[in-house]
């Protein structure tokens, strides 16, 4: 199929709730994809943190060719042995609880809002908190939950339960809370919001006033879990534990898996009737997720993220020195985000033709979320395509592309 083809079939045949890119991309490799003309080019944005371990990671590869010759599917109200070992593993990593398994990261937030419903049927609460630009998902729920008006305002009327306080502010959230109020959930690191980093001490009393009101703590690790700071989860950075966790993203290596994670005591309020996905915990997406955590361990990805990141986050803050329109560099890991005093698109654009892939959210944040194995030659490369896109974009004489 030739790229003119591909983009006619799309415009003829696919519904066009996505905005773009003038890309056809046909294979990938580790931190690499290859267009349709044979262009390669490196991707520090892999699949929006999905492809965490990079294009085809070769374990996750093998687990899913040998399960898929076994058995791809088995219905929920069968065991099978791969769950069985997934939802083991992840308790391992994580903490004492137990796993609902589903395909995306929308669908673990909305099994945690139900169990939140349910946590708090008994005292007549079901409000949700949730922090100002926040991302959870596209279903009607899970948009309703995300903090930013323009994702749910073409849906109105939308589900009641939900709230809205500052991230970082103990006292917007002390405001929002009433008599109905069941959770609070939060993004360690705010993704689609900015990459804005929670703070040590937010976090903290976070937890002693959750524990103080008898709120469900709940943490969306969907993009920040599975190594990607540099820990298995981003709140073992904090020393604080939620009651429960959603994943997705990285944890199935390209795979389409969710999870949804709650402590002893919670867990157990979904029994049979109540909440199910069936496609959820199926074999491949387990042997997929298995791998991807074997993978993570075994090559010790965390370690390569942790050494790797600060001084990946000192040469990008040296480029801030040097090209005034950087406002600001910040994250954790491997979650970075460049902010520019102006609009990133062009700059995201430029680096693209330049060989580089990255995201720009919120207008001016550049994220940058490079695969967790990666070497320091190609953080050395993608910076040296960073550096080059700075240039042409923003000459460092040209007065008028500055901020004001
Ligand atoms: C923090 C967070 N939660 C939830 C979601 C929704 O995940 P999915 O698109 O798999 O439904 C996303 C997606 O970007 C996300 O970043």
């Amino acid at each position: 199929m030739d790229e003119i083809t591909v983009k006619q079939y799309y415009n003829d045949y696919i519904i066009g709730c996505y905005g773009r890119e003038n890309f056809v991309f046909v294979r990938g490799k580790g931190p690499w994809l290859w267009d349709i003309n044979g262009k390669k080019y490196l991707d520090f944005f892999p699949g929006w943190a999905v492809s965490g371990l990079g294009h085809c990671p070769p374990k996750v590869v093998t687990a899913l060719t040998k399960q898929v010759k076994t058995l791809m599917h088995v219905a929920n109200n069968y065991y099978n042995d791969v769950q069985a070992l997934c939802a083991k593993k992840l308790i391992d990593i994580s903490f004492d609880g137990k796993v609902f398994f589903c395909n995306s990261g929308a669908e673990a937030n909305e099994a945690a809002i139900k169990l939140s419903r349910l946590y708090g049927a008994k005292t007549g609460r079901y409000k949700i908190i949730s922090m100002l630009n926040s991302f959870h998902g596209r279903t009607l729920a899970t948009v309703t939950m995300t903090g930013q008006e323009k994702y749910s305002a073409p849906f109105k009327p939308l589900p009641d339960g939900f709230a809205y306080a500052r991230f970082n502010d103990m006292s917007s959230l002390q405001s929002a809370v009433d008599e109905k109020t069941v959770a609070v959930i939060v993004e360690p690191i705010q993704g689609e919001g900015g990459i804005n980093v929670a703070d040590k001490s937010y976090m903290q009393s976070l937890r002693e006033f959750c524990n103080k009101h008898d709120l469900l703590l709940i943490f969306d690790e969907v993009q920040t879990g599975m190594g990607r700071t540099g820990k298995w989860f981003a709140f073992q950075h904090y020393g604080v534990q939620p009651d429960i966790m959603t994943l997705a993203k990285t944890l199935g290596g390209g795979f389409p898996i969710g999870a949804t994670i709650a402590r002893k005591g919670i867990s157990d309020l979904l029994v049979p009737g109540t909440h199910a996905s069936t496609f959820g915990g199926n074999p491949l997406a387990c042997a997929a997720a298995m791998a991807v955590m074997e993978t993570i361990e075994e090559e010790n990805l965390c370690e390569n993220v942790s050494n790797l990141s600060g001084w990946f986050m000192s040469e990008l803050k040296k480029l801030q020195e040097k090209f005034q329109v950087i406002k600001e560099v910040r994250g954790i890991g491997f979650m970075i985000g460049m902010e520019l005093h102006v609009s990133g698109k062009s700059f995201v654009e430029r680096c693209r033709n330049n060989g580089l892939l990255l995201n720009c959210t919120h207008d001016t944040v550049i994220r940058i979320m490079p695969p967790l194995g990666i070497k320091k030659s190609l953080l050395k490369k993608g910076l040296a395509i960073i550096r080059q896109s700075l240039q042409e974009e923003f000459p460092i004489n040209e007065e008028k592309k500055r901020p004001a």
